[in-house]
């Protein structure tokens, strides 16, 4: 048995530090799987595979695990490497193909089993676990996604400009709603917390309030 909370929404809506700041409060596991499908673009750039070439050999030679909120390729520690604009572009485009889907759907479900988790992603409340305990959708709009990842820089490229920031984010939300399966949208029982003008602090202290 698990306890799921199920935070999902597009690229840049702060679900990540959101989403890791609540189960801390709520004293639960926490699990990114976003991480699941940049690993998977991270191997195959590494292994000088193109995205396009991506098969049932390639996937099944990526042992992928969490160890508690912790990524693990092969027994390899997966983490800061992930965090590029090349991975999340790949992530983006791979994350279209319903084999790596499938793929990834039993490393989700394992790293949930037996226990009270926190999981965010894309399709956590609506194919992952579709009977999550608690659903949220946390968005916000898309210039205030593109100003928040331009404050942030990390993954934002060099010579990245607000325009460029937001004409990305707005061809990732494109990307990810629009393909066949699992596309992004919100679970018809998630409660939708549009994060615009709010602080990290004040989105978990009302998702928490949500869950108690
Ligand atoms: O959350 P993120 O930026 O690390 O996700 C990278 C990409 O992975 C995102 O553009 C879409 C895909 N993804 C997905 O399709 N389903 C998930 N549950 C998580 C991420």
């Amino acid at each position: 048995m698990s306890t799921v909370v199920a935070i999902d929404g597009p690229a840049g809506a702060g679900k990540s530090t959101v989403a890791r700041r609540l189960a801390e409060r709520l004293g639960y596991a926490y699990i990114n799987t976003g991480s699941l499908y940049r690993a998977l673009a991270y191997m195959a750039n590494a292994s000088g595979v193109p995205l396009s070439a991506i098969d049932a050999d390639f996937l099944n030679s990526c042992k992928l695990e969490f160890r508690g909120a912790e990524l693990f390729c092969n027994g390899r520690r997966l983490d800061a490497e992930l965090r590029t604009p090349e991975c999340a572009h790949g992530a983006s485009v791979i994350s279209a193909d319903p084999r790596v889907r499938d793929f990834l759907m039993p490393v989700q479900r394992r790293a949930a089993s037996h226990q009270w988790i926190v999981m965010e992603g894309r399709d956590i409340g609506t194919v992952v676990f579709p009977d999550a305990e608690k659903k949220f959708f946390v968005t916000a709009t898309p210039e205030e996604r593109a100003r928040r990842r331009l404050a942030q820089s990390g993954e934002t490229g060099a010579g990245a400009t607000l325009e460029s920031i937001l004409a990305d984010i707005k061809a990732r939300d494109e990307r990810d709603m629009n393909r066949a399966t699992a596309p992004l949208k919100q679970a018809a029982d998630a409660v939708l917390v549009d994060t615009t003008g709010m602080t990290v602090d004040e989105v978990v202290e009302h998702i928490a309030a949500l869950c108690r």
